[in-house]
């Protein structure tokens, strides 16, 4: 196991406050201690794991397995673990999807991709010259879209064995009791500071007058209450009753849109995962909304009739293959993906053989596309975010990616609901061929209207090998969420590295549009020169994704890696 003990700073956890479950996990003498932890980055464990954004929400995961309880029961206490602890991206206030096999080979699509409120229209970010507004769709107010996460959660806990009162619990303890918080998040807070003090209408735990340092503690009292309303009423005490009062009264301080009634209708849907084959391996992913599974479908498809493994890992040849792949997958992605209930998205014709195949006619080895010239192809109309991966001892497994949409959402936390909104509103495409803040554009598909819910990249996947659990991943990035795993996926099959060189290689990504291709500091020079003579434009940019993953070895050992680009840590047993 490779970890770092990064910070030890012990406080009095009174006894005498305990939460409302009796067996809490959480506190200086438990299994989860929130005052002294380490990131532990990779792991080989017998039974059961889990790898997240942030090592105490693992620990609450694998704890609860070591319960008794399976990946579902673990899937929901690190969900709760993680709208405390990663406050930039895990959330109560946001929305996500939720992928799993469960053992006996049943998928399972959870889709809880926040909604336009019923008062939301088409060109609700357009100024009186129709240009597109980014500030109203990125902070505040308007920027939300009615969050889905609670209810996510509860349509997972119909697949859960312990009781749901136990599974919140750590959540509840770690917001009233607090905990350390890592260098990264201090600096992300501070980072903030500004923008959550002019997109909130009331005080909230994430400001303070000094700086936050490292080992400080974050008590998120009015956090607590939240989740504690949800224990005891379940998604009500989200959607109705208190605390969908005070996301009302917030939008009404703020100027916002979404009303008790978006409120308690939001419904998670269920959504048929998307399922093909890739060199063996059955690939199951997400459907619309989300774009990954489709995008994924495009991309490894495009790949396969080339012998890849032979180009070799991050060659000129194998990056250009790639980026081609990328380029027109996700020229499709701004033409003909939106939400399926209000647009009829052609996924069978993205996905099939002929199309894919036709799609890749005009690629020539050895010289750059152009996105000028390479659209989307015309397929008939006929017809911060984090994840977290779970496998369990008896063979659940668990992907789970969900978000804000930028760091901290739109950085208005509900007034003494203490949770920060989501700015998802900026996923829909503002104006046709207007870029969103990740440079994704779109059109007819994904605009705005009442109830619609915005097209997403997330993409929660599963591969399975003979029918056998073999890896549950994802990652957070924006557009650059189906690349990453792309990659990580053909890392592992053509090439053959182990999960921790799948994941903390550096990655590439191309989108299209803009036509460039951005890479990692760290990706390789001579490849990034061969490319560039070939006509590529080549962007270095920060670190691309936080992937998680967990491998099923041949011996049934769950392999589980935490992507080595953030304070990301698993646990396991
Ligand atoms: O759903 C989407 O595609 C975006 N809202 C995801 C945002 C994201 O991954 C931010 N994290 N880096």
């Amino acid at each position: 196991m490779k970890s770092t003990i990064f910070t030890v700073l012990l406080f009095c956890f009174s006894s005498s406050v305990l939460g409302q479950y009796e067996n809490t996990i959480v506190g200086p003498n438990k299994a989860v201690n929130p005052y002294q932890y380490s990131v532990v980055k990779s792991g080989t464990f017998n039974r059961a794991s889990v790898s997240s954004a942030h090592p105490l929400a693992s620990m609450v995961g694998a704890e609860i397995m070591k319960q008794g309880g399976n990946a579902f029961d673990a899937t929901i206490a690190t969900q709760f673990a993680l709208a405390v602890v990663y406050p930039g991206a895990g959330n109560i206030g946001g929305g996500g999807f939720t992928l799993a096999r469960k053992k006996d080979g049943t998928l399972i699509g959870i889709d809880y991709r926040e909604a336009a409120p019923a008062k939301a229209n088409r060109d609700m970010y357009l100024d009186a010259a129709g240009n597109a507004q980014d500030a109203l769709s990125q902070n505040g107010h308007l920027a939300s879209g009615v969050p889905g996460t609670v209810a996510g959660i509860f349509d997972t806990y119909a697949h859960a064995k312990l009781p749901f009162a136990m599974l919140i619990q750590p959540a509840i303890d770690l917001a009233r009791f607090g905990f350390v918080i890592t260098e990264k998040e201090a600096s992300s807070l501070n980072g903030t500071k500004k923008d959550f003090i002019q997109y909130s209408t009331k005080p909230s735990a994430f400001v303070k007058e000094t700086k936050w340092k490292v080992g400080d503690t974050l008590i998120q009292v009015a956090l607590a209450n939240t989740l504690a309303r949800i224990q005891k009423e379940g998604a009500k005490g989200f959607y109705e009753g208190e605390t969908a009062a005070l996301i009302v009264e917030e939008m009404k301080r703020g100027g916002g849109i979404i009303s008790l009634e978006d409120l308690k209708q939001y419904k998670a849907k269920s959504r048929t995962p998307i399922v093909f084959n890739y060199r063996g391996y059955d690939v199951i992913s997400f459907a619309p909304p989300s774009s990954g599974g489709i995008l994924i479908g495009q991309m490894l498809k495009m790949i396969e009739p080339f012998n890849v493994q032979k180009m070799g890992f991050q060659t000129p040849a194998s990056v250009q293959l790639m980026i081609e792949a990328e380029r027109r997958a996700y020229a499709d992605r701004a033409a003909h993906i939106g939400d399926p209930d209000f647009y009829k998205v052609p996924q069978k014709t993205l996905l099939s053989s002929t199309y894919i195949k036709n799609r890749m006619l005009d690629y020539k080895p050895g010289v750059a596309g152009s996105s000028e010239q390479i659209g989307a192809g015309v397929a008939p109309t006929s017809e911060e975010t984090t994840h977290f991966s779970v496998v369990d001892p008896e063979g659940n497994m668990v992907a789970v990616t969900t978000t804000l949409n930028g760091g901290y959402g739109n950085r208005t936390v509900v007034g003494d609901a203490g949770f920060i909104l989501n700015n998802e509103m900026d996923d829909f495409s503002a104006k046709p061929g207007s870029p969103n803040m990740y440079g994704a554009i779109g059109g007819e598909a994904n605009s705005i209207a009442p109830y619609k819910r915005m097209l997403s990249s997330m993409t929660p996947t599963l591969l399975t090998k003979n029918k056998k659990p073999f890896l549950t991943i994802g990652t957070p990035g924006g557009t650059t969420i189906p690349t990453s795993v792309f990659q990580a996926i053909v890392n592992l099959v053509d090439f053959n590295m182990s999960l921790e060189d799948a994941i903390n290689s550096p990655k590439f990504h191309h989108q299209w549009l803009p036509d460039e291709v951005s890479i990692e500091k760290t990706f390789n020079q001579n490849t990034k020169t061969e490319l560039e003579k070939m006509g590529y434009r080549i962007k270095s940019r920060g670190s691309i994704g936080r992937t998680e993953g967990i491998l099923i070895g041949p011996t049934g050992k769950r392999i589980t890696v935490a992507d080595n680009r953030g304070d990301d840590a698993v646990a396991g047993f």
